[in-house]
């Protein structure tokens, strides 16, 4: 593993963990912590042996506040372009599944970050927003579209226009976050999570999830004709043929990867 400065990653035997690590700036999100978080990424998701991510935030009080509102206060568009928000298209084609462990506050960069995820859990005392607004912008890096695709166009709206932030409990049931637990068990039912998807068999997850996203990208034939595709190939794998005849052996399948 690199070296990283703004952040903390760690594995658990088939599971990656990355931790963003600004406590006293709540995890603000400035564009070297973005850098390092896209590097850390690729490299749990060229690692064969690590099936999920944790994503979380250290501190108690955040995930994270957002991008960091002081290094941005003088950019230029030029800037802006060229600071490193490609890094946020690199965490966007990641294979590995995400999970995000949402600890506290995420705001703006950091609600938008825990939508790049593919599951979502938070505790209970966490906030999500988006406030772009109330500091004279907007979402940018993806926020008005993944708010819009699960919740709506009216719910969205009230979101990114009025910036007011909205408690993990009613993102549950509006279908933005999976579960929410209590604070102190938000990392082991993280843990747990990311156990069982990084022991299912790994080409077919990474299949699952092109296939779930696809249905953001595409049309439903698209999508129809690309999940067929995926699933006929799968029968070309080696743990497809195990799976199967585990089932019919009674017994528990022994994934390889291959
Ligand atoms: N950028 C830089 N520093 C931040 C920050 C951010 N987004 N959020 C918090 N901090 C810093 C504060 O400035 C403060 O530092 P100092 O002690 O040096 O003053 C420290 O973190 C603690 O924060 P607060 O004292 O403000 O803590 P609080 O409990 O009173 O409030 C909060 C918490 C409501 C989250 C508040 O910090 C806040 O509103 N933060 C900004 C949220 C925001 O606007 N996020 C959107 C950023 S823009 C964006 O994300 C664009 C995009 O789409 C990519």
């Amino acid at each position: 593993m690199a070296e990283y400065t703004s952040i903390l990653v760690e594995r658990e035997e088939k599971v990656g963990i990355v931790t963003l690590n600004r406590p006293r700036e709540l995890n603000a999100l400035n564009f070297q912590l973005v850098n390092e978080l896209a590097d850390a990424l690729e490299e749990f998701d060229r690692d064969e042996a690590i099936g999920c991510i944790i994503l979380t935030g250290s501190g108690e009080k955040a995930f994270a506040a957002g991008a960091d509102i002081k290094e941005m206060a003088d950019k230029s568009p030029i800037d802006m372009m060229l600071g490193g928000f490609e890094s946020w298209g690199r965490i966007r084609k990641i294979h590995t599944p995400m999970i995000a462990a949402v600890n506290g506050y995420a705001l703006g960069g950091g609600c938008e970050l825990a939508m790049h995820c593919d599951i979502i859990l938070a505790s209970e005392n966490a906030r999500f927003g988006q406030p772009e607004i109330l500091i004279g912008v907007i979402p940018g890096a993806g926020g008005t579209q993944r708010l819009a695709r699960t919740l709506g166009k009216y719910r969205t709206m009230e979101i990114v226009l009025t910036g007011s932030p909205i408690n993990a409990k009613e993102l549950e049931s509006l279908g933005l976050v999976n579960h929410v637990v209590p604070q102190g068990e938000l990392m082991n039912e993280a843990r747990k999570l990311a156990n069982k998807i990084a022991g299912q068999a790994p080409i077919a997850v990474r299949m699952a999830k092109e296939a779930v996203l696809s249905a953001f990208e595409t049309s439903l034939e698209e999508g129809l004709d690309l999940e067929r595709k995926n699933f006929f190939l799968l029968f070309a794998t080696e743990d497809m043929r195990e799976g199967m005849r585990a089932f019919i052996e009674k017994r528990q399948a022994h994934f390889q990867g291959k």
